[in-house]
């Protein structure tokens, strides 16, 4: 398990074992690619992150990750895996979030993308996210880091 501070100075505990802080989270992060490229979306406050958002009632986390994809991006998922959890302890809110990698198999334009303005397609991901005021909050902590690194890691064994 990883221990380490987020953008507002959260405490963020992340770990890539089988849901170790909560096994019923309510919420969810997709690292996406889309035809070679990193699928993004450009939430309309927050900026460039990874699409996500709430598991609703009735459904699992995978199938929230699936929805969310969808509603932010128009992306259809192809291939969706867990990779990982991780817990926010927040002054107010303490939350888990799963993440998942999924590979998006074709971008279906969307009539809304909720809170969003849509796809962002990326070659590469910079590397002065963390001070680059176009990227969210959530890609600017070590999560996204170590969720990359992991990715690579599975990617190549399989
Ligand atoms: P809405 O109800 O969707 O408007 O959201 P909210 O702002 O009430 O937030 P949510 O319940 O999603 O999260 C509560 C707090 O947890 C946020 O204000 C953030 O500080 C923190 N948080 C949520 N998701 C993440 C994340 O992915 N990474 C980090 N570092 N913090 C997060």
């Amino acid at each position: 398990m990883k221990t380490f501070y987020d953008y507002y100075n959260n405490k963020i505990q992340l770990s890539f074992e089988d849901q170790p802080f909560d096994s019923d989270p309510k919420h969810v992060w997709v690292i996406c690619r889309f035809e070679k490229k990193w699928l993004l979306t450009k939430h309309k406050n927050r900026g460039l992150e990874f699409p996500g958002g709430k598991v609703e009632q009735n459904e699992t986390p995978k199938q929230a990750a699936i929805r969310e994809v969808l509603e932010e991006t128009g992306g259809e998922v192809d291939q969706i895996k867990y990779i990982g959890q991780y817990f926010v302890s927040g002054k107010r809110e303490k939350l888990a979030k799963n993440i998942y990698f999924a590979m998006v198999k074709k971008l279906r334009e969307q009539d809304s993308y909720y809170e969003t303005e849509g796809p962002v397609l990326l070659e590469k991901l910079p590397e002065n996210i963390k001070s680059n005021e176009n990227y969210s909050f959530i890609m600017k902590d070590d999560v996204l880091s170590y969720s990359l690194d992991y990715i690579e890691k599975i990617m190549e064994l399989t």
